[in-house]
């Protein structure tokens, strides 16, 4: 059943109309308002081929149906799918390729994604080139006859460097590349790679899209349809799916996905100023800040900048004083939640990736990330300035 409202059956409503409506329509049986969470694993069949839609969960679900729908409506794609983790819809994309294709990809992901493309993917013939893809003609240099898909992440996990996407479109378009975007750090309600010429958009939705620090999920949306034919082909074939109450939870969580947003983002800003003018902090990475060095990027392709925050104590011994001392803010890996959590990306996020690599990306062992939290943001400035206190 299609959605009654005419702006959403055409794609033309508000981003917060569709975050709310988009893909669900009351419940056929009940009326229920929000999609219902189908906890089954088959159906009951009317008749031996009678063409009945739902056969078995693993190859669709009614409650993930819904999640998908809404996701491909939030990023502009044709077609979305959920998996059980970011890490298995990244897993899904790269295996759209095959043996001995190339990747140029973007040399700070997450800690996750390189020692996916590393450890593993690398045993089975994939060929990967880590460049600094904030540099448009380091990506053209690495681009070889074999090279098949461009990976940004933009913003980076945890540096906070960007990639125009624009450009980045037009040279995977020159070179008949798949650009393939890790949106996570922005979520769709702040950056739209898919406008800006990406193919394949990739979340973690267990950041800002549940929003709660409650789920662990991930989505793949993609434009083309051999793409999404392919992605919904390996979903049901490599059976990483996402589960009902999952998908129920971050169907939820995107329903305040903007106004969550906009309060991540008010505190972001507040909080990497303050930070910014402390004399124990040696850097601090934010897109908002003006001394980022793509400020003027991060406001043509971005609509905010985000609640992520990355800055430099010097030392590990500094990191380890200044997170000892945390009493609101917690020290966990993830971001996008509700609460603050603040890490330690050379020890947790991006453990997996060698000291000498981590090094040269600027993931330095006194780097500490901050993601903002929705608290009071004078109590969370509080905390930090007398956990500074004992650095
Ligand atoms: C940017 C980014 N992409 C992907 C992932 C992987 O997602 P998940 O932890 O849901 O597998 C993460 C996790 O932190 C991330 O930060």
């Amino acid at each position: 059943m299609a959605s009654r409202h005419p702006a959403i059956r055409t794609g033309k409503a508000g981003f917060a109309t569709k975050a709310i409506h988009a893909g669900q329509v009351p419940d056929p049986a009940t009326g229920a308002v929000m999609q219902p969470i189908y906890q089954v694993s088959t159906y009951r069949q009317p008749g031996l081929g009678a063409g009945w839609k739902y056969d078995y969960a693993r190859t669709i679900n009614p409650t993930r149906g819904a999640l998908e729908r809404n996701l491909a409506a939030l990023e502009g794609g044709l077609e979305a799918r959920c998996f059980a983790s970011g890490m298995s819809a990244i897993a899904a994309v790269m295996n759209l390729l095959k043996s001995g294709d190339h990747v140029v990809v973007s040399r700070n992901v997450y800690g996750g994604t390189y020692r996916l493309f590393e450890g593993l993917l690398r045993q089975f013939g994939l060929l990967f080139t880590w460049v600094d893809t904030s540099d448009l003609s380091a990506i053209e240099a690495a681009i070889r006859p074999a090279t098949k898909m461009l990976y940004v992440e933009t913003p980076t996990n945890p540096v906070l460097g960007l990639t125009d996407l624009a450009a980045a479109g037009r040279i995977a378009r020159k070179h008949k590349l798949r650009l393939v975007v890790d949106n996570t750090f922005m979520s769709p309600y702040f950056q739209q790679p898919i406008a800006l010429g990406a193919d394949i958009v990739v979340h973690s939705t267990t950041k800002y899209l549940n929003g709660h620090s409650d789920s662990v999920g991930g989505c793949v949306v993609t434009t083309r349809p051999e793409d999404a034919q392919r992605i919904g082909w390996l979903q049901n074939t490599v059976g990483a799916i996402l589960s009902p109450m999952d998908s129920f939870l971050v169907l939820r969580g995107i329903k305040t996905l903007p106004v969550r947003m906009e309060r991540h983002d008010a505190s972001g800003r507040k909080i990497a100023a303050w930070l910014d003018g402390r004399r124990k902090i040696a850097a601090v990475h934010y897109p908002g800040l003006k001394s980022h060095p793509q400020h003027a990027l991060a406001k043509r392709q971005m609509s905010g900048f985000g609640g992520m925050i990355a800055f430099e104590l010097g030392s590990l011994a500094n990191a380890k004083k200044f997170l000892g001392r945390l009493e609101l803010c917690a020290l966990a890996e993830s971001l996008g939640g509700v609460e603050t959590l603040i890490s330690h990306p050379a020890s947790m996020t991006h453990g997996a990736i060698p000291k000498a690599e981590r090094k040269r990306i600027g993931v330095t062992d006194g780097l500490v990330r901050i993601s903002a939290g929705l608290e009071d943001v004078d109590d969370l400035i509080a905390d930090l300035k007398q956990a500074l206190a004992a650095v």
